[in-house]
């Protein structure tokens, strides 16, 4: 057993997971008519409803004593300290001090540096803006176009894709499979003497996006000449000398830094091509939102404490209530890349088998994370999440004024929101299915067969955040919400959030392919299943 699945505060929560087959959420509301009121927080505009965990007071004394336990304020203090807790990489965590709640990072000033590089973008970001850069035949530029991939494509697609309306200009694209059918489809639609390439790579080597980068020059140059590519390329690199090997011009590179880590840094140079398409204004006020949820984090009680609490909960269904997953549904068709970039921030973060000191885990670490946008996932996979056998909680996001002007359709969405997580909770026993059925005048077998088939046994849990709107200072809260609930998790497991040593073995395992289908003699240091594929991939 290791010290945390052997320690107080994890025994004492497994009791209770024992105890809580006893009750239902509906019935701790019928004991406490308060419920509602008493178990839900509030930050930064975001209201966080959690009436419908699974939990009461008992459970929630525990898992904060879990928290006390595991050190979470401590931790907390260190990362915003700037301290190297980062220890298999040797590196401060430092995406706080991009929105200015930190000074200081592995014992060196940081924040002259972060605001000389926000400086830069948002002058360059103007520049484009405004048709003062010019491309190489003078046009101005309409389209920008971001070649990147995980942490350095998801987080500026996602804020681009929450923030923009239609009539935005200029319009930006995102590259990052290596798959050529998506740079092409983009492509063939866009002018080159209007378009801006920012190649984002925190490394600068990566495959995927080297390939796309190099594929962009070629288009790029075949159009205008190679003298072209000062005037349609910019970078975003810790890596500025191989950012220049590839050609960028040095004014054109922005700078970001080591302790950044990937999938934490759309707050950095790698939220570039936002900033060009939504302007500076937007992206000052998405980095104030995430600032003030920062501090919050850093400050608040940790049973007022959004991300804590939020922790606290995912870490209760997931390893005391046997939850099979963690589901977000967002009720906003804006929020729609949203999902795909909380599965790399939660799941390259804590998908983690050892623990800090390297030893293995005998407790599940993350969940696995999915979801899609509400209405659309109802007609989807809600049906499993209400009937299947398995706990899928799930966390609704919903932002209450719409920016649209179809205010009836906002009411409506809302409401199937709320409706939603009511019938998870709820259920419907067999005797509410059969006096339905009675009533619609079914009898005898055939009401006996249907019944089980429309049962629903509810005591499903589940988070509502409520925003007031879809804004950039709300979306700033929100991202920084979950990246500190994150680290919190990853806190009460013991395990490191930050590095991905994980997705390492498969890029060399790519090189090995890479070399084999260009020398048929290095195939010999693949498996036979993998050499076998390739042998037939390559007959083709
Ligand atoms: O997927 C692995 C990873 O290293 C991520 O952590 C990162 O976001 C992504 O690749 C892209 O890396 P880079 O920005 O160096 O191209």
């Amino acid at each position: 057993m290791s010290a945390l699945t052997e320690s107080a505060a994890w025994r004492a929560l497994t009791k209770l997971a024992a105890a809580d087959r006893q009750t239902t959420t509906t019935a701790r509301f019928e004991q406490d008519p308060d419920r509602a009121r008493r178990y839900a927080a509030e930050a930064c505009g975001l209201y966080l409803d959690y009436s419908k965990q699974r939990l009461g007071d008992d459970g929630l004394a525990a898992l904060l004593a879990l928290a006390e336990q595991q050190q979470v304020r401590g931790w907390i203090d260190r990362m915003f300290a700037g301290d190297v807790i980062n220890a298999t990489e040797q590196r401060a965590v430092g995406h706080v001090a991009l929105r200015g709640a930190a000074a200081v990072m592995g014992g060196e000033p940081v924040a002259a540096a972060v605001d000389g590089e926000l400086a830069r973008m948002y002058a360059f970001a103007d520049a484009v803006r405004s048709g003062e850069w010019r491309g190489a035949t003078g046009e101005t530029i309409t389209d920008i176009v971001n070649i990147g991939i995980g942490g350095s494509d998801f987080g500026p697609r996602m804020i681009w894709e929450a923030l923009s309306q239609n009539t935005l200009k200029p319009r930006a694209h995102y590259v990052s499979n290596v798959d050529g059918a998506q740079i092409s489809l983009i492509l063939c639609r866009l002018d080159p003497a209007k378009t801006l390439f920012v190649v984002t790579s925190k490394t600068f080597t990566t495959q995927e996006t080297m390939a796309n980068a190099n594929a962009a020059r070629r288009w790029l140059t075949a159009a205008l000449g190679d003298a072209a590519v000062a005037r349609h390329f910019a970078g975003v690199s810790t890596a500025r000398k191989t950012t220049e090997a590839f050609g960028i011009a040095a004014a054109n590179v922005f700078e970001f830094w080591d302790w950044v880590g990937g999938r934490y840094s759309l707050w950095s140079a790698v939220g570039l091509s936002a900033i060009i398409a939504l302007g500076p204004e937007r992206f000052r006020q998405l980095l104030a939102g995430a600032q003030a949820m920062d501090l919050h984090f850093r400050d608040a009680p940790l049973d007022r404490n959004l991300p804590v609490l939020m922790a606290l909960f995912a870490l209760w269904n997931n390893n005391f209530l046997g939850a099979a997953s963690q589901v977000v549904v967002p009720y906003a068709q804006r929020l729609h890349r949203f999902v795909g970039w909380l599965q790399q921030l939660e799941m390259e973060s804590n998908g983690k088998g050892v623990d800090r000191d390297g030893l293995p885990v005998d407790y599940p670490t993350t969940p696995i994370i999915w979801g899609d946008v509400g209405s659309n996932a109802q007609h989807a996979f809600f049906q499993l999440l209400h009937q299947g056998p398995a706990i899928n909680p799930v966390d609704f996001i919903l932002p209450i004024e719409a920016v649209h002007g179809y205010p009836d359709q906002q009411q409506l969405l809302i409401a199937n929101c709320l409706a939603q997580s009511a019938a998870l909770m709820r259920g419907k026993t067999a005797g509410q299915v059969r006096a339905e059925l009675i009533a619609q005048g079914l009898s005898g077998e055939a009401l006996e067969a249907a019944i089980p088939h429309r049962v629903f046994s509810g005591n499903r849990p589940s988070n509502t955040l409520l925003m007031p709107r879809l804004d950039a200072f709300h979306l700033g809260a929100l991202c920084a919400l979950y990246e500190h609930r994150t680290f919190a998790l990853s806190v009460l497991w013991n395990i490191n959030a930050f590095d991905q040593w994980g997705v390492e073995l498969g890029k060399q395992l790519a090189r090995e392919v890479v070399a084999a289908q260009a020398d048929p003699a290095a195939a010999a240091a693949l498996d036979p299943s993998t050499r076998l594929l390739l042998e037939r991939v390559s007959a083709r």
